[in-house]
C-alpha cells in the first residue's frame, strides 16, 4: 500500500496537553492557543473536556473556553465527554464532535474513569446515541492500546475487543492511543491492525505520546498501513494525569515537518504553528518540547 498523500491532524494540545499542567492556565490563554492553531491551518482542535473538576482541575473552565471560541469556518472543535453528565453540559456549548474515551486495559480504565471497560461502554452508549441524534460527530479514544502503566503489555486482542465495543454502540471513528509512549513501529501496527477488524482505514487515527521518543517512527509505521489521521500536541504539551511519567503527544511541529518533508500535505503553515507553540511555551515559561520548533526558533533568532 502506498502511503497517503494528505494527512489530517487534530491538535489535542489545548486538552491533552494542558490537562496535565499543575498551575491553572487562564481560559484566555487557552483561547489564545486555540485561535493561533486555527490561524496556522489546523482544521481539527480538541478544545477541552467535560470531566469532573475534582479529577482534572485544569479543565474546570470548559464552559468559559467554549463560550470564548471565535469559530472559524471549516474547523471542527471537539470535546471529551465521559458520561451523560459531561455530555449534557458539553452539548450546550455546541461542539462539532464529542469524544468518549475508553481503555484497552482494565486497570487504566479504573484509574482514569473509575469503572471497568464494560461499565464504560454502558456509560458511553447513551452519550453516543444522544450525540448522533443531535447531529454531532462521535469519536472514541482508545487508551493503552500497546502498553499500560499498571498492566504492562497490552495484547492486540484487547484492542480489537474495545474497538468492537465502540463500533457496537455507534462510535464513528476511533483513536489508537499509545498513552504512555512505549509502542514501537511493529507493536503499534499490530494495535492498528486489531482496530481495522472493526473500523475502516479512514476511521482510524494515530495518537502517539512521545515518552520514549518513538512517536515519529510509529507515525511512519501507521502511514505505511494507510492511516492518514493523526493527533499531536503543539509544543509537545502534555501527558495524562492517570499515566504517571507519561509525557506529551508527539509535537505537531515535528509531525508537520516530517510529513511536509515526505511531500505529504497537511494544510498547516509550519511558521504559524511554531508561533502558536512559542505563545503557549512562553506562557508556561519553558521551551517548546519540539525539536523542530526549537530549531526553527533558533534559526529565527
Ligand atoms: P466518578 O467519581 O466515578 O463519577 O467519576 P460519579 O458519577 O460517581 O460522580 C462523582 C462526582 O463527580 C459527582 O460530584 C458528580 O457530579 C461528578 P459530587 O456529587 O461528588 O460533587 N461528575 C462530574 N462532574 C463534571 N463533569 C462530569 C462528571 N461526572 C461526574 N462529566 C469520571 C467518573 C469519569 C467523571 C471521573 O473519573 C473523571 O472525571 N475522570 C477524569 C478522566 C480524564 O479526564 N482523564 C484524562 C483524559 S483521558 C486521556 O488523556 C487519554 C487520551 O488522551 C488518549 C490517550 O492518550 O490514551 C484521550
Ligand atoms: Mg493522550
Amino acid at each position: 500500500m502506498s502511503i497517503p498523500s494528505r494527512v489530517q491532524i487534530i491538535d489535542v494540545g489545548p486538552r491533552d496537553g494542558l490537562q496535565n499542567e499543575k498551575s491553572p492556565v487562564p481560559a484566555e490563554v487557552k483561547l489564545g492557543l486555540v485561535h493561533r492553531l486555527q490561524e496556522a491551518g489546523l482544521q481539527e482542535i480538541e478544545v477541552t473536556s467535560f470531566v469532573s473538576p475534582k479529577w482534572v482541575p485544569q479543565m474546570a473552565d470548559n464552559l468559559e473556553v467554549m463560550a470564548g471560541l471565535e469559530r472559524k469556518h471549516g474547523v471542527r472543535y471537539s470535546v471529551l465527554t465521559p458520561n451523560l453528565q459531561g455530555y449534557t453540559a458539553a452539548v450546550k456549548t455546541h461542539p462539532d464532535e464529542i469524544v468518549v474515551f475508553g481503555s484497552a486495559s482494565e486497570a487504566f480504565s479504573r484509574k482514569n474513569i473509575n469503572c471497568s471497560i464494560a461499565e464504560s461502554i454502558e456509560r458511553f452508549a447513551p452519550v453516543v446515541e444522544a450525540a448522533l441524534a443531535a447531529g454531532l460527530a462521535v469519536r472514541g479514544a482508545m487508551s493503552c492500546t500497546v502498553g499500560c502503566p499498571y498492566e504492562g503489555e497490552v495484547a492486540p486482542q484487547q484492542v480489537a475487543y474495545l474497538a468492537g465495543l465502540m463500533k457496537g454502540i455507534g462510535v464513528q471513528r476511533v483513536d489508537v492511543a499509545d498513552t504512555i509512549g512505549v509502542g514501537t513501529p511493529r507493536t503499534v501496527q499490530r494495535a492498528i491492525e486489531a482496530t481495522l477488524q472493526h473500523y475502516g482505514i479512514d476511521e482510524v487515527s494515530g495518537h502517539f505520546h512521545d515518552t520514549y521518543g518513538q512517536a515519529l517512527a510509529n507515525t511512519l509505521a501507521a502511514l505505511e498501513l494507510g492511516v492518514w489521521n493523526f493527533q499531536s500536541s503543539v509544543a509537545g504539551l502534555g501527558g495524562c494525569p492517570y499515566a504517571k511519567g507519561a509525557t506529551g503527544n508527539v509535537s505537531t511541529e515535528d509531525l508537520v515537518f516530517m510529513l511536509h518533508g515526505m511531500g505529504i500535505e497537511t494544510g498547516i503553515d509550519l511558521d504559524k504553528l511554531v508561533d502558536a507553540g512559542a505563545y503557549i511555551s512562553d506562557y508556561l515559561g519553558r521551551k517548546p518540547n519540539s525539536r523542530v520548533a526549537v530549531a526553527l526558533l533558533n534559526k529565527r533568532a
